[in-house]
């Protein structure tokens, strides 16, 4: 068996005789004497074959990932490799065993390697043998490890929960499994074990947690993957501030574990609307500022016809300021920013520099005043850019806190080696869909809301509040969750609130509902995104890079070929048809 971890020998072991497995990640000779590195999970290690020895003609035929063991001893460098953490020795071989040989990779195995992402997919058991694959696995492994140690001193049972589940409304579609022996029915797996989690409190479990896995079949972005795994908590006889001390608490102990990085608590908090109102998002990066600012008021006594018409409208007018950058944007660099807001609804972007006096789209149909204004109110100082965006309110928040996010990226100004946490709370109850004419709920339907807002449930859900909480690092959604509802006169009100008739609430819902009668004690709980949260520790804005076989945009492994399709026995086992 082997027992060393290769990259750990150092000088310390000089003159020591030991026993090395791994694969061969290069070789090289020199003037007749053999050099290979040998990798294995803890790194390299450098071996020296002489020409006298025995070994030297396996060595001679060694390729690139081979698999070899070896003995030999440690030996002090002649030139010391600083760039190597086991870069002051080698090892002097005296025996080596072939224990496998590979065929030519389709890529090599490096660092900064240049092979598409695709390649890499399909050979996913190759790109594993990467160093940073390596580090992100581990890290993964600590940050589990770390949140077991921590639930488990906090008095939390790790308990599983089905994955062949009924389907539970989370916001997204469902991947559905057809059961062969109830003919036409189907399970769906689980968007979250949000119902049984529930279920495990009216059960008298207390504290619960289950590193869960999740699936969606939802559009994929760099950070959300079909199936993704999640830290799933939920307790019995809390309020909101216990959940959320509790998470933080959490997030403070695997920052501490595993990067060493203290985390000041309590985090901060900020509420919803705050953060729709200064950062356009409910997710704000606070590692940099540019906030939005109202300049509505500005324009009050406008003659800018569109402007006028806009606040008549009842929309307002935002700005957000980028410093002392008007050489890197032109107007053709403009003109993709005003493209870009446009995807967010965006009627256009206004942009105003402050040059020897104000310039920019507007500048000439701008009273002497509003220019005066403008430039006060902002601060605006020679060498900045001003961009404005009016309209309905919604799409200014939205279209200007995408364009902070992007000018903050474009203009270096956020610091990747900084963490910036906080809470987002009190989110609304619910949000207007458009496209299905009605207010849709904004979290799941058993979110509580706030005790003074329980009235507003039917008759003024624009301003009504939950007791809901997100937990935010760097700009992504890490967690979130709620207090949620444990009366059933409140339950049964939410779902009337979501339009749901007594048929769909006993369809979808009865169980629940019923067990809600049967002395449910007041409960809350949240889950973190544990491939976000690994994410964020390791540095990587891709998410596919934390998990060991992900899939692509497309939702398929390009390893394995999955989703494939079936022999027509099972389709018919299944008592499935596919149209044409
Ligand atoms: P929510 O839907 O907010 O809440 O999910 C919790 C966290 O899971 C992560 N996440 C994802 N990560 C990767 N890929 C995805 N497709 C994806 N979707 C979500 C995010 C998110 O914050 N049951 C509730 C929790 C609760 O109320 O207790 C829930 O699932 O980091």
């Amino acid at each position: 068996m082997k027992t060393i971890e290769n990259a750990t020998l150092s000088k310390k072991e000089i003159g020591k005789k030991v026993e090395l497995y791994g694969w061969v990640a290069k070789r090289r000779n020199l003037g007749g004497l053999l050099f290979i590195d040998l990798r294995d999970r803890s790194g390299i290690v450098q071996l020296v074959v002489r020409p006298e020895d025995s070994c030297y003609s396996v060595a001679e035929t060694l390729r690139n990932e081979y698999v070899i063991r070896c003995v030999g001893t440690v030996a002090a460098r002649e030139n010391p490799n600083e760039k190597l953490k086991t870069g002051e020795i080698e090892i002097l071989l005296e025996e080596m065993e072939l224990l496998n040989t590979s065929l030519e990779l389709p890529f090599e195995i490096s660092e900064e390697t240049t092979a598409l992402e695709d390649t890499r997919l399909k050979y996913r058991y190759l790109d594993l043998r990467r160093n940073r694959l390596q580090e992100n696995l581990k890290l993964r492994h600590q940050v589990t490890m770390a949140t077991r140690k921590f639930l488990d001193q906090e008095g939390f049972l790790e308990i599983e929960t089905p994955i062949l589940c009924k389907s539970t409304p989370e916001g997204a579609r469902d991947y559905l499994v057809p059961s062969r022996v109830n003919e036409g029915k189907f399970y769906a797996l689980p968007q979250s074990p949000q119902i049984f989690k529930q279920l495990l409190m009216v059960g008298g479990m207390e504290k619960y947690f289950q590193i869960a896995k999740c699936f969606r079949d939802e559009d994929l972005r760099a950070d959300r993957q079909p199936e993704f795994t999640q830290i799933d908590i939920e307790m019995s006889f809390v309020e909101e501030n216990d959940v959320m001390s509790l998470g933080e608490r959490l997030v403070a102990k695997i920052f501490k574990e595993v990067k060493n990085i203290d985390i000041a608590l309590p985090l901060r908090r900020m509420k919803y609307d705050d953060a729709m109102d200064t950062y356009g998002s409910d997710k704000p990066d606070l590692r940099f500022g540019m906030e939005i600012q109202d300049v509505t008021s500005l324009f009050e006594k406008t003659e800018v016809s569109f402007l006028k018409s806009s606040i008549e409208e009842g929309g307002i007018i935002n700005a957000i300021v980028a410093k002392n950058c008007q050489d890197k944007y032109s107007r053709k660099e403009i003109d993709k920013l005003t493209e870009f807001v446009k995807t967010y609804r965006a009627s256009g972007l206004i942009y105003l520099k402050l040059e020897e006096e104000l310039t920019g789209s507007i500048a000439k149909v701008l009273s002497d005043s509003e220019k005066e204004a403008i430039i006060k109110n902002l601060s605006l100082e020679k060498g900045d850019i001003a961009f404005l965006v009016s309209g309905p309110r919604n799409i200014v928040k939205t279209s200007l806190g995408a364009l902070r996010l992007r000018l903050g990226r474009e203009l270096n100004l956020i610091d990747n080696n900084r963490y910036e946490l906080l809470w987002v709370v009190d989110f609304p109850s619910f949000e207007y869909s458009e496209e299905e004419g009605r207010y849709v709920a904004c979290h799941h339907p058993f979110t509580s809301p706030k005790d003074e807002d329980v009235d507003k449930l039917i008759h003024d859900k624009a301003h009504c509040y939950s007791k809901a909480y997100d937990i935010v690092i760097n700009g992504y959604e890490a967690g979130g969750g709620s207090i949620r509802i444990h009366d059933q006169q409140v339950q049964a009100t939410m779902f009337e609130a979501l339009g749901l008739t007594e048929e769909e609430i006993e369809e979808k819902f009865g169980f629940f509902v019923d067990a809600l009668k049967y002395g449910t004690p007041p409960h809350g709980g949240m889950a973190f995104g544990l491939d976000r949260m690994v994410m964020l520790l390791s540095g990587t804005e891709n998410i596919r890079d934390v998990i060991a076989f992900p899939k692509t945009a497309s939702a398929s492994c390009l390893m394995s070929e999955a989703p494939n399709l079936v022999a027509p026995k099972q389709l018919e086992e299944l008592h499935i048809s596919l149209r044409k």
